[in-house]
């Protein structure tokens, strides 16, 4: 498939995981594609992966915090310059996860969780609305989480910034509909990671870091029902890429959910 040939992505969380994954993939399927991360070497493991692939010349990374808006504004104009002035897809991937009992969670800790994951958002695409409103078939893919609607205790802040991803994601996609900007959301879970098990390039995620405490009990559901286990970041990447090409051209504001099943 080359469903992204002639098409500019832009991907945050580009350096390690589900992001990196979704990298590779939409550099696979042809595209000019430029990761975007917090974490410089992460993003040398995604340049390697690509060159391994040769598929590196269509790639660019660029560092950013995406918390930060000076940071934000400076990494969307060095990626508009890599991508020739102009944006197709904005894949908005990078996320934290903090866990803790909520009676015991700092302000500091709930601040930054919802700073990167809800706010980081907001100024991705703040920052990339211009250049997409002049794109080709423009589409935004947004990261929520099965947090955002199933219950997963000791992950109040995470769960607030999935959820409020995935509201923004629907008040934007009614917002710029005439102008032609598709906005959708995929949420992920069991997905082998940074985030999950500390086996992504991620130095932002060591893994859920659940209390020691913790009552599993208290999970609604645990285990995929797809009798697998977890999945790699692929499953998710695929999907992502679908939601971007036009296989995907009549879905906006609404959210995919890729769990296996654990949520049904
Ligand atoms: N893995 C899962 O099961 C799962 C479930 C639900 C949602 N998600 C979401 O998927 C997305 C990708 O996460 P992942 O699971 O691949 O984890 P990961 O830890 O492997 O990747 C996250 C990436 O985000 C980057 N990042 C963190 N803070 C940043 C910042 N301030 N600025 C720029 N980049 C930053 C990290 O450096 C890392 O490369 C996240 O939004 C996460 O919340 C994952």
């Amino acid at each position: 498939m080359n469903r992204y040939e002639g098409r500019r992505v832009l991907i945050t969380g580009g350096g390690s995981g589900i992001g990196q994954a979704t990298v590779l993939r939409m550099l696979a399927e042809g595209g000019r594609v430029v990761a975007a991360d917090v974490d410089e070497t992460g993003l040398a493991a995604t340049r390697k992966l690509a060159a391994e692939a040769g598929t590196d010349a269509r790639l660019h990374t660029v560092q950013v915090d995406i918390a930060d808006e000076a940071s934000v504004r400076e990494a969307v104009a060095a990626a508009l310059a890599a991508l020739g002035g102009g944006l197709d897809v904005l894949v908005n991937a990078a996320g934290i996860l903090r866990s803790s009992h909520t009676h015991e969670t700092s302000l500091e800790q709930f601040d930054k969780v919802i700073a990167v994951n809800l706010t980081g958002t907001f100024l991705m695409i703040r920052e990339a609305v211009p250049a997409l409103l002049r794109g080709d078939a423009p589409a935004v893919i947004n990261f929520s989480s099965t947090s955002a609607s199933f219950a997963h205790p000791y992950m109040a802040a995470y769960a607030a910034s999935k959820g409020g991803i995935q509201s923004m994601t629907h008040a934007l996609a009614a917002e710029y509909s005439k102008q032609g900007i598709r906005f959708t959301a995929v949420a992920p879970g069991s997905i082998s990671s940074g985030m999950t098990d500390a086996s992504g390039t991620s130095t932002q995620n060591a893994g859920p870091g659940l209390p020691q405490d913790a009552d599993f009990s208290l999970f609604a559901k645990l285990a995929p029902a797809l009798g697998h286990g977890f999945a790699g970041p692929d499953a998710v990447a695929g999907v992502v890429a679908m939601l971007g090409s036009v296989d995907g051209a009549f879905i906006t504001g609404t959210e995919i959910r890729i769990d296996g099943g654990t949520h049904y």
